[in-house]
This record gives structure tokens, sequence and C-alpha cells, in this order.
């Protein structure tokens, strides 16, 4: 990947950027900082495009390859937008044995929407996702940046139907 130069320049707000400098006094070196970085261009744009990739690498001094090897390793990064409620379900052994992969395709099926996709009026995205860390208590799926544990049919419907009403999530 190369710069490209007819891309649309992005910037951070100052507010995002007075956060990267926190980040960045936080790191020996630059580069060990572009995890957070990146997630703070994620929560800034909404994901990672290929313009954000190029932004990313410019403030860090990196290649976009370099950045671009980041984003596509960890599952974290979404690289297209997302719906407003993001459903990420661990598909990992100790998941996947407690129906993990069932109850994925139980909440594609009541959306309406397959496994990567987003629902047209762009709140709903189901996902899958590699262990999310919290196996003790599969079935895990984490909506946006909170975990639901222990995961069944039920209590996957009530989230689903809690998020069409706008109404908060109980974990
Ligand atoms: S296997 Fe699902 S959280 Fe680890």
């Amino acid at each position: 990947m190369s710069a490209n130069p007819q891309l649309k320049p992005f910037s951070f707000s100052e507010k995002a950027m007075l956060q990267m400098k926190d980040i960045l006094s936080r790191y020996d070196s630059k580069r060990s900082a572009l995890l957070p970085v990146l997630h703070l261009a994620q929560d800034e744009f909404g994901y990672v495009s290929d313009e954000v990739i190029e932004y990313v690498a410019r403030i860090m001094d990196l290649s976009p390859a370099q950045v671009l090897e980041v984003v596509t390793f960890y599952t974290m990064y979404n690289k297209k937008p997302v719906g407003k409620n993001h459903f990420q379900f661990c598909v990992t052994l100790s998941c996947w044995m407690f129906g993990s992969h069932q109850l994925m395709k139980s909440a594609c099926s009541r959306l309406g929407i397959r496994e990567g996709e987003t629902t047209a009026d762009g709140q709903f995205t189901v996902s899958k996702m590699e262990c999310l860390g919290s196996c003790g208590s599969a079935p895990v799926v984490q909506i946006n940046e909170t975990y639901y544990e222990n995961l069944n049919p039920e209590k996957l419907n009530r989230l689903i139907t809690s998020c069409k009403e706008g109404e908060p999530l109980i974990p």
C-alpha cells in the first residue's frame, strides 16, 4: 500500500489530538503506541478505512503497510462501517462448544442479515470474533465495547429487543 495523494486529508479533532498526546506520553517509542492510537482513530472516524490508515501512518512516522499489517492482524479494528449495535460473537473453542455459532445464526436470522453484514437501517452489524478472553463465561458476545457473558437464546433475544427499542442493555 502506498500513499495516495488523491485521498481526502483526515485529521483528529482537537480533543482526539490531546488524547493522542496523552497516549504517546505513556510509551517509550511512537511505534509502541500504535494499537491505542488505532483505537482512538476508530472511535474518531467510525472505522479504519484506507484513508485512516494513511493518516495514522503519517502521524506515527510509519508506512501505511506497517499500519495495515496491524489493522488486518487484530479483529477488533473495523475495516468497514458497522451498525450502531455491533454484535461480535466469539466463535473460538469454549464459546463454540457452548453454541456460539447457533446463537450468531439466530441473531442473523432475526435481523435478516448474514455474518459480516449490516442491516439496511444501519442499526445492527453481526460479526464473528476470535477469543474475547472471557472463556470461563462462554458463550460471549461483545456489543460495541461491552461483554455479555453466559449467553443463551433468551438473553440474546432480550439484547436484540433492547437495542431495537433503544433501551439500556443489562449485562
Ligand atoms: S473462547 Fe470465547 S471468550 Fe475465549
